[in-house]
C-alpha cells in the first residue's frame, strides 16, 4: 500500500534532481502512460518540459483538441503540435501490408518527432511513459534491474542519435499505480480509464491502403459506437465502456448494395469489435445487448454518409487477433 501524495512528492523530488536546471522532451500520444509522465514531469519542473505531440492524421475523433486543451489550456504544459498528416498520407499511399504500413508509420514518426527535437536545442533528456511491465517485457525474464529498454513500439522506438539521456519516471509502476497516480495529478477520470489504442492508430483499423477519406469516415464511426458504450450503465453503475477492455470501428474498403428512400447506395462497410480480455494475449468478443449494437448500426449508418452497412465481430483471440491487421 502507498500513499499518493507522498509517492508524487518523492518522485518529483528526484526528477528535479536528476535533471537540474536541463531541457526536458516528451512526446505525447494521447495515451495513459505519456500523458501521466508529463504530468508529473510538469509538476516537477514546469516549463522545462516541452512535450511534442504528432499528429499523424490516423488518431480518433477530435484526439488533437483534447490533447491540446487538456495539458496546453487546462494543465498549463508546453505542447508542440505537429499535424503531419499530409506527410503519413503520402508515405502510406499505395502501401496495403499490415506490416510495411506499420514500418512507415513508426519511421515517419519518429522522423517528425527527431525534426521537432532538434529544433529545442537546449533539451539532454528524452522522457518517456514507460511502466514496469515494459521493462520487464524488454528484459525478457522478469529481471527489473535489467537496463534494456523498450523499443516503444508506440513511437516506433526513438534513435540514439538524438542523443538524449533518458528520463522514464513511471518505470517501477503498474498500470493501475499509472492511472492513480494520472487522477492524483489531476488528469480526467475518462482520460485516464482509456481503453488502450494502437501507436500505429487508425492505420491497422483501416484494411489495406489507408486514405484520408477512409480515416474521416472511421474516426466519425468510431465516435458514436464509443459514445454509445459510454452511455450506457447497469446496476452497479457501470458502462459497457468499462465492461470492455478495448472497443473500437473497423473500416473495410469493400462496397456493398443498400436502400436509403428511394434510391440505392452502394457504400462501405463499417465492423464493431469490442473484446474483454485480462492481458490482450487471449481475448473474448464481448456479448454486448443486441438493442445496443442496433442503436450504434442506426446511428452509424445514418449519420456517417458512406457507410451502408455495420457488421459485429464475434471471433475470439486466438485465432483472431483483436486489431484486424
Ligand atoms: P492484437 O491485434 O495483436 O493486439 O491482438 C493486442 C494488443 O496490442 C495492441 N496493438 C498494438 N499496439 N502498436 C501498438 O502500440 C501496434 O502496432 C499494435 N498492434 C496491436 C492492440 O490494440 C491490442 O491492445
Amino acid at each position: 500500500d502507498w500513499n499518493m501524495p507522498d509517492y508524487i512528492a518523492e518522485a518529483v523530488e528526484a526528477i528535479r534532481k536528476q535533471v537540474g536546471n536541463d531541457e526536458v522532451i516528451l512526446g505525447l500520444s494521447g495515451g495513459v502512460d505519456s500523458s501521466v509522465a508529463a504530468a508529473l514531469i510538469h509538476r516537477a519542473i514546469g516549463d522545462q518540459l516541452t512535450c511534442v505531440f504528432v499528429d499523424h492524421g490516423l488518431l480518433r475523433l477530435d484526439e488533437g483538441t483534447m490533447v491540446m486543451n487538456m495539458f496546453g489550456k487546462n494543465l498549463g504544459v508546453k505542447v508542440v503540435h505537429v499535424d503531419a498528416t499530409e506527410q503519413f498520407m503520402g508515405q502510406l499511399a499505395g502501401v496495403s501490408d499490415p506490416e510495411a504500413k506499420r514500418k512507415i508509420i513508426g519511421r515517419e514518426f519518429v522522423e517528425v518527432f527527431q525534426a521537432e527535437a532538434g529544433k529545442l536545442k537546449n533539451a539532454k533528456w528524452l522522457a518517456q511513459g514507460t511502466i514496469y511491465p515494459d521493462v520487464i517485457e524488454s528484459a525478457g525474464k522478469g529481471k527489473k534491474t535489467a537496463h534494456t529498454i523498450k523499443s516503444h513500439h508506440n513511437v516506433g522506438g526513438l534513435p540514439e542519435t538524438l542523443n538524449l539521456k533518458l528520463l522514464e519516471p513511471l518505470r517501477e509502476l503498474f498500470k493501475d499505480e499509472v492511472r492513480e497516480l494520472g487522477v492524483a495529478l489531476g488528469l480526467p477520470h475518462d482520460m485516464v480509464y482509456r481503453h488502450p489504442f494502437p501507436g500505429p492508430g487508425l492505420g491497422v483499423r483501416i484494411l489495406g491502403e489507408v486514405k484520408k477519406d477512409y480515416a474521416d469516415l472511421l474516426r466519425r464511426a468510431d465516435a458514436i459506437f464509443i459514445d454509445e458504450l459510454r452511455a450506457t450503465k447497469d446496476e452497479e453503475g457501470k458502462s459497457w465502456y468499462d465492461k470492455t477492455s478495448q472497443a473500437f470501428a473497423v473500416f473495410l474498403p469493400v462496397k456493398s448494395v443498400g436502400v436509403m428512400g428511394d434510391g440505392r447506395t452502394y457504400e462501405y462497410v463499417v465492423a464493431l469489435r469490442a473484446v474483454q480480455t485480462q492481458d490482450f494475449m487471449t481475448a473474448h468478443w464481448a456479448h454486448l445487448p443486441h438493442d445496443l449494437l442496433g442503436k450504434v448500426s442506426n446511428r452509424i449508418i445514418n449519420e456517417v454518409r458512406g457507410i451502408n452497412r455495420v457488421v459485429y465481430d464475434i471471433s475470439g483471440k486466438p485465432p483472431a487477433t483483436i486489431e484486424w491487421e
